[in-house]
């Protein structure tokens, strides 16, 4: 066997997978064969792609019928969750609140430790209903606002808009909400969804391979770049200023969040450019406010011209969930309310062939040496 390390492995095949399929040389995602792209263009919904993930085939009108009732007779918290989330301490670490409270979520499922397959697909269904009602009631608790109690007329998406702001989103920015979370929702071997497969394959439970998805996901280098990309706009500040802020970053070899990609290097990621109208159609509405919008365009232009990286899904979400009137510090959240149901569908595969995932490390400390007591060591 090759005993040189290959750095955060980096283009290693660890499983076969059926769920997803990502061609980095030509920027094409597809779950279970169906163009990602293709689909969201299309207006299949966020529902359609859960049913996806989980059975490997796009439901009939008749099942996904079945399928949202079901998710939506699983929306609501327990009187004891409630509680739960109002003793985490409000502030702004949304993302550490979502770990704690999908973890607690876990305490109150009677079935946490059931490892049936069966058991997993009703606890997979119950976590990702009820996770946009963990983000939504975690926001308003922090703003001192009270709780709201899911809206059963309304889709995923809509519902947690509403359950965010206390009103119904128009057409546009539910349909926007809802087709980011189609684009999010699965993505091969990435760091938090790996982490989820080896959670899983130690053969713990599910609601641990999920906090391990969260932890994962938080990291600016993964989930939490988003959160960064709108931090760069905020100090960037004004769409005057995007030259030689690129200039200063260039000189000082700073990151640009948002752009760059493990697996997408040459062609670019095929979810920004969807995003791109997705943000455009949001943000241009009338009585909105493009700014962060044609700054994000504009420093897009200007990075790609200096510096070769390509945007990727992380770049135009920002200014798009910005438009919609999502606070910076649920961004993160967001990625994971979706990611949940690709963090799930590779988990229950996990467990369908299950083996230890467990990886050598090359040692390169000291010789091996005389080990010295306290008294000699002085
Ligand atoms: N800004 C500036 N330069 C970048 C860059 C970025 N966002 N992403 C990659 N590069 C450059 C690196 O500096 C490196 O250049 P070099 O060879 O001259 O040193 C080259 O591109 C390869 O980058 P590397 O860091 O080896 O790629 P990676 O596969 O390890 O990292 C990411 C991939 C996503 C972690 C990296 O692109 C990144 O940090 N992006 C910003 C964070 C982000 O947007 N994450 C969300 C991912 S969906």
């Amino acid at each position: 066997m090759e005993d040189t390390p290959v750095r955060g492995l980096e283009g290693v095949i660890a499983a076969d997978t059926k769920i997803c399929s990502l061609d980095g040389v030509n920027g094409i995602l597809g779950y279970y064969g169906y163009d990602v792209p293709e689909m969201v263009r299309k207006k299949v919904t966020f529902e359609e792609i859960v049913y996806l993930l989980w059975h490997g085939e796009l439901p009939t009108r008749e099942r996904l019928k079945e399928f949202d009732g079901a998710m939506k007779a699983e929306r609501a918290l327990s009187p004891g969750m409630l509680r739960a989330l109002k003793q985490i301490p409000p502030g702004e670490q949304r993302t550490a609140a979502l770990r704690g409270g999908v973890g607690i979520q876990g305490l109150f499922d009677e079935e946490a430790e059931d490892d049936s397959p069966e058991a997993n697909r009703r606890k997979a269904l119950r976590l990702t209903a009820k996770m946009p009602t963990i983000v939504a009631a975690q926001h308003r608790l922090a703003e001192g606002l009270k709780p709201l109690n899911p809206r059963r007329g309304l889709g995923h998406a809509a519902n947690f808009l509403y359950m965010i702001t206390g009103q119904a989103p128009d057409k546009i920015d539910a349909r926007a909400l809802d087709a980011t979370l189609v684009l999010y929702a699965e993505h091969e071997f990435n760091a938090s969804t790996f982490a989820t497969r080896v959670v899983t394959s130690t053969m713990s439970d599910i609601y641990s391979a999920v906090t391990a998805g969260i932890s994962a996901l938080k990291g600016p280098l993964h989930g939490g770049a988003g959160l960064a990309v709108m931090e760069t706009l905020r100090e960037i500040g004004d769409i005057e200023n995007v030259e030689p802020f690129v200039e200063a970053a260039l000189a000082r070899k700073r990151l640009f969040m948002g752009f760059g990609h493990r697996v997408y290097t040459k062609s670019g990621d095929p979810r920004a450019s969807v995003l791109i109208e997705l943000a455009e159609e949001v943000c241009h509405q009338p009585g909105r406010d493009a700014k962060w919008f044609d700054m994000a365009r504009a420093l897009d232009h200007a990075v790609q011209s200096r510096k070769g990286v390509i945007p990727n899904v992380d770049f135009y979400s920002a200014p798009l969930w910005q438009g919609l009137g999502i606070p910076m510090e649920l961004f993160v959240p967001i990625i994971a309310m979706s990611r949940v149901a690709g963090w799930t569908a590779n988990i229950l595969e996990q467990q369908a062939d299950n083996r230890l995932i467990r990886p050598r490390a090359r040692y390169t400390g000291p010789d091996k040496r005389p080990y010295r007591t306290m008294r000699s060591r002085g």
